[in-house]
């Protein structure tokens, strides 16, 4: 696979949609094609189930597995055929979202969600056709995951001040500032486990140094000039 998959991090609040679209702009200007993209989401039936996820009460598990199959159904029809097409891939959230919310939030056991992970995102079938009936088998299975992820992050209290008021909020955006402190611990945990792919943006400061921090990232890898 060609492309660049880059997924966005962070709790409600912390403003990371602005910049992707900045990204997904600064892209553009230099000829790349660009496939923006979202979690839970991005396809029909996993639009469907983001709907579900974020409006109904349901058991931990039961969201993990609504999350994790609208997540299969996204890698397979859209992240995966962009990347061999040579796309950039921007993600608004992807798994390390199900270890904040559903792991650090909710208190779901974290070693469920590892092997959902490894189960979802593991590329055998992911290259064959849309429908997965004919695969092609890959040498060695590869587990697919971001090769980049911008954790942006911001202290909890100053989210909330962020959200109150902005919109009505969903599910999540509708809990305590307790639950976002776990949130925030466990993108916190997730960047110690895998500090290769992760980039810490620290969001308190304005948009514009904000975006300053984020193009920096970029540039330093040699992805935007
Ligand atoms: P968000 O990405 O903030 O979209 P919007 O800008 O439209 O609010 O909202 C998605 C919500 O879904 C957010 O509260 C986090 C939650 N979520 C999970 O709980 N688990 C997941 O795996 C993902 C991808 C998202």
């Amino acid at each position: 696979m060609h492309g660049l998959f880059i997924s966005f991090e962070g709790i409600d609040g912390a403003g990371k949609s602005t910049h992707i679209e900045g990204l997904a702009d600064a892209f553009k200007t230099q000829g790349r094609a660009v496939t923006l993209t979202r979690e839970p989401g991005g396809t029909p039936l996993a639009e469907k189930l983001r709907v579900m996820v974020l409006g109904d009460p349901m058991d931990a598990l039961t969201e993990a597995l609504l999350i994790f199959a609208a997540r299969r159904d996204h890698l397979l029809r859209v992240i995966a055929p962009a990347l061999l097409r040579g796309d950039v891939v921007l993600c608004d959230r992807f798994t390390d979202a199900t270890f904040a919310y559903q792991g650090g939030g909710r208190g779901f056991d974290l070693k469920v969600l590892a092997a959902l992970e490894q189960w979802v995102q593991s590329d055998e079938g992911l290259l064959g056709d849309p429908a997965g009936n004919s695969p092609m088998k890959p040498e060695v299975e590869t587990v697919i995951e971001p090769h980049l992820t911008l954790w942006f992050d911001l202290p909890p209290e100053e989210a909330a001040l962020r959200l109150a008021g902005a919109r009505v909020p969903d599910k999540f955006e509708a809990q305590p500032v307790e639950f976002f402190s776990r949130v925030a611990a466990a993108y916190a945990e997730r960047q110690r486990g895998h500090p290769e792919r992760f980039a810490r943006i620290d969001a308190s400061p304005s948009r514009e140094v904000v975006w300053q921090a984020v193009r920096q990232v970029f540039v330093a890898k040699g992805w935007l000039s």
